[in-house]
């Protein structure tokens, strides 16, 4: 790198007035990991737009995070919604988090209406919005989308196919962007958590439909993953101390994915 390149970037990290006018788009941002995205990316300096279904929460949870920040009413899975939401700044940085659960049924009992559903807004949705955000970072020669997909779809999940073949589909696209922008100045990447902490995981576990314990235990590190652990490794890809990373799955899993051993991996 040139020195005057290089003094420029020692610059913009010691001094966060340079960073003001950088913008990032974090779609399901008024909830749960996407939220915890936001306030980290905010807190690392971006004017954050929060794109969500649920526009007034968006707007609530922009407020939050102070002024200057914004929400928006944006179901990514309608084309005229993710161009209107992708040209609402010049973003430097999207986080296309934004994603539903599956029904957990059995498979024989699975509908193909809520498989579709499931695909649309994870496959569907992160190819609009990246397609649409993407197009101005080429156009500017710079950019950083990071994509969630999930151990769901690094393993196999029983009853979850919709949600485990969408998070896979994430990963090969995040690779396939990666590869078709790298030469563009745009990196695509992803994070790929295990069970997160959030306050829907809670409400699962109280239905019993989730049991805490067992997954404490089939965790490595003994404990679920909380929503700032995921938030932190966003702004991490998202920012130019990751400037040497495109195309990577980065399991934000405490462990889940590495193990491979019989029984228990901790003792919770
Ligand atoms: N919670 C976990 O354990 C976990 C683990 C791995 C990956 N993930 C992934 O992380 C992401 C966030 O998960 P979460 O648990 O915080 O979810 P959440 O349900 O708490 O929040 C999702 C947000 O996305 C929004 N949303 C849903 N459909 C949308 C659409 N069509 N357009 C715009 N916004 C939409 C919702 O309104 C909501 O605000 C998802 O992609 C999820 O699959 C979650």
């Amino acid at each position: 790198m040139r020195e005057e390149q290089f003094q420029q970037k020692c610059e913009a990290v010691l001094r966060p007035e340079l960073r003001k006018e950088r913008h990032a788009l974090v779609t399901g941002g008024a909830e749960g990991i996407g939220f915890a995205i936001a306030t980290a990316l905010a807190a690392a300096g971006y004017w954050v737009t929060i794109a969500d279904l649920d526009g007034d929460k968006a707007a609530a949870r922009a407020a939050e995070l102070g002024e200057g920040h914004q929400g928006l009413s944006c179901d990514i899975t309608d084309e005229a919604q993710a161009m209107a939401a992708a040209a609402s700044a010049p973003f430097d940085v999207l986080v296309n988090n934004a994603g539903i659960g599956d029904t957990h049924l059995p498979t024989l009992e699975q509908s193909v209406e809520s498989f579709r559903k499931v695909l649309d807004v994870h496959l569907a949705g992160t190819f609009l919005m990246s397609r649409e955000v993407g197009r101005g970072m080429v156009e500017r020669g710079a950019g950083s989308i990071i994509n969630l997909s999930s151990i769901a779809g690094l393993t196999g999940l029983p009853k979850r196919n919709a949600y485990g073949a969408a998070k896979a589909g994430i990963a090969a696209m995040t690779r396939a962007m990666a590869c078709e922008w790298a030469g563009k100045g745009v990196r695509v990447n992803a994070v790929a958590p295990a069970f997160v902490e959030t306050a829907l995981v809670r409400k699962l576990a109280e239905a019993g439909r989730l049991d805490l314990p067992t997954l404490r235990r089939r965790t490595p590190i003994g404990r679920l993953i909380q929503a700032e652990e995921v938030a932190a490794a966003v702004a991490f890809l998202a920012s130019s101390a990751a400037s040497g990373i495109t195309g990577a799955i980065l399991p934000v899993d405490g462990g889940w994915t590495a193990f491979g051993d019989f029984g228990d991996a901790s003792a919770g």
